[in-house]
């Protein structure tokens, strides 16, 4: 049995025996129930299962369990939500940007750790941040009108 790995998920303390390369997506939906994030592809290239770690948006399906525990905070798209909808999952719901909402998580994580980072994008900074986020229904635009009112 591997030695045990301790992860910060959303501000709670989660302890894990699980091996050490183990993708963090896995023990996110599988041992703490957090469907937020999504398994596409699973090789880190569609960003459907993006959640941010100290603050940087990050593929939880290629990070290593022993990686993840060297950060400081995991957040999933349920801690974003914790005090309320936060604004980029408000912009999301205002600009009705979803077909089968599958995508979704990856384009709202990492238009929030786009905005932490750039407060005040201009509209291509904004479809430069997400041109490696997939969505197969093609809804690119109504997504990028939801990214423009989160930026204000
Ligand atoms: Fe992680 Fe596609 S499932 S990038």
């Amino acid at each position: 049995m591997a030695t045990g790995l301790v992860l910060s998920v959303n501000g709670r303390r989660h302890e894990t025996q699980a091996a050490h390369d183990t993708p963090l997506l896995t023990i996110l939906r599988n041992d703490l129930a957090l469907n937020g994030p999504k398994f596409g592809c699973g090789l880190g290239e569609c960003g459907a299962c993006t959640v941010l770690i100290d603050g940087k948006a990050a593929r939880s399906c290629v990070i290593r369990l022993d990686t993840a525990a060297r950060s400081s905070a995991i957040v999933t798209l349920e801690g974003l939500a914790a005090n309320g909808l936060d604004p980029v999952q408000q912009a999301f719901v205002a600009a009705q940007a979803a077909q089968c909402g599958y995508c979704l998580n990856g384009m709202v994580m990492t238009i929030r750790a786009f905005l932490d980072a750039s407060p005040n994008p201009d509209f291509r900074a904004l479809k430069e941040a997400l041109q490696f986020n997939l969505c197969r229904c093609g809804t690119h635009v109504e997504i990028l009108r939801a990214a423009c009112l989160a930026a204000g």
